[in-house]
């Protein structure tokens, strides 16, 4: 008799949920990145777990361990939902791009001036969902790695991946201290003066961070570290705040509220690099990625270089 385990085998959302807990590696993890409760998620790998008939996993202290029936069962899930996406591309592309979904996932600094280059394209195809994520440096390396959007935009890329890259604008990382600190009057500050303030910084696996580590080790010295903060709007704030100087993007700077802070005209800086959008080499671009791509290519830059206006 042909196996009836289809029958069975759970929702496809549940199958979701599933990959979500093996791939964040909690139930917590997994209802952040699903937008779901921590009970609904329990619940439904419950279900799961009784469609399937056996555990799916175990909690071992603080983590999960999966049983072979739980890897097993998350190997098939990933088959089933890339090919759901496949069939969903091919789709796309029979409807003449008509509808569908576009994943990008972005580091923090680019939520500012992304969403300027989405909106004309959105306007022309008004049928195609995005599913925007923002996160860090390593938040967005680590999506990369499993291969969960189509593009990622770094400003930094991650090294020992094999990608294929389209720079699309350039990215400062400037000096700032509030309007009326002693720096912010000099005509030039060394970077020696410059370490003497305290200095607030991004958290470990920020792009910003790696790049102002790098900056001040190739030039053989250390900022004189006060806060570690998770976030830009709140390094401005604090710096608002006089708790420190810091280095940000410019473009931290150039959109939204307009903040009461000035750049320091500090010796080597700014810190230039290029922002990006990558994906995998081995990665097939669906139909619609690729229409977003030449989009970027033929007009994105343009846009964006309005939009910034630094
Ligand atoms: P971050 O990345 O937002 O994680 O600091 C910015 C960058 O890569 O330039």
């Amino acid at each position: 008799m042909a196996s009836r385990l289809h029958a069975h085998i759970g929702t496809f959302r549940q199958l979701e949920i599933l990959l979500a807990v093996f791939d964040g590696g909690s139930v917590k993890a997994a209802s952040e990145t699903l937008f779901l409760s921590q009970p609904t998620v329990s619940m439904q790998l419950k279900k799961l777990t009784e469609a399937i008939g056996l555990p799916l996993y175990q909690q071992v202290g603080k983590k999960l361990k999966f049983t072979d029936a739980g890897l097993a069962t998350v190997q098939t899930a990933r088959a089933i939902l890339q090919s759901c996406e496949d069939l969903d591309m091919q789709l796309s592309s029979l409807r003449g791009l008509k509808s569908g979904t576009l994943r990008l996932s972005v580091v923090t600094t680019a939520k500012y001036f992304i969403p300027h280059l989405l909106g004309p394209f959105c306007q022309r195809y008004p049928g195609i969902d995005i599913q925007f994520t923002i996160a860090n440096r390593q938040q967005v390396i680590e999506r990369l790695e499993q291969g969960l959007d189509d593009f990622y935009v770094f400003s930094h890329l991650p090294k020992g991946l094999d990608l294929e890259v389209t720079e699309f604008m350039s990215n400062d990382l400037v000096a700032i201290a509030q309007a009326d600190h002693p720096l912010t009057q000099k005509p030039k500050v060394t970077l020696d003066e410059f370490c003497q303030y305290d200095f607030l910084i991004r958290e470990i696996g920020s792009g910003t961070r790696h790049s102002i580590e790098s900056f001040f080790e190739q030039h053989s010295c250390q900022p004189n570290i006060k806060m570690t903060i998770a976030s830009n709007e709140a390094i401005i704030h604090s710096v608002l705040s006089r708790l420190g100087v810091s280095i940000l993007s410019a473009h931290t700077l150039a959109f939204g509220e307009i903040y009461d802070v000035k750049v320091i005209n500090v010796e080597s800086l700014p810190i230039r690099s290029q922002w990006s959008f990558s994906w995998a080499k081995n990665q097939k671009l669906s139909p619609i990625a690729q229409v977003f791509l030449d989009y970027v290519e033929t007009e994105g830059r343009d846009i964006m270089q309005q939009a910034v206006k630094l």
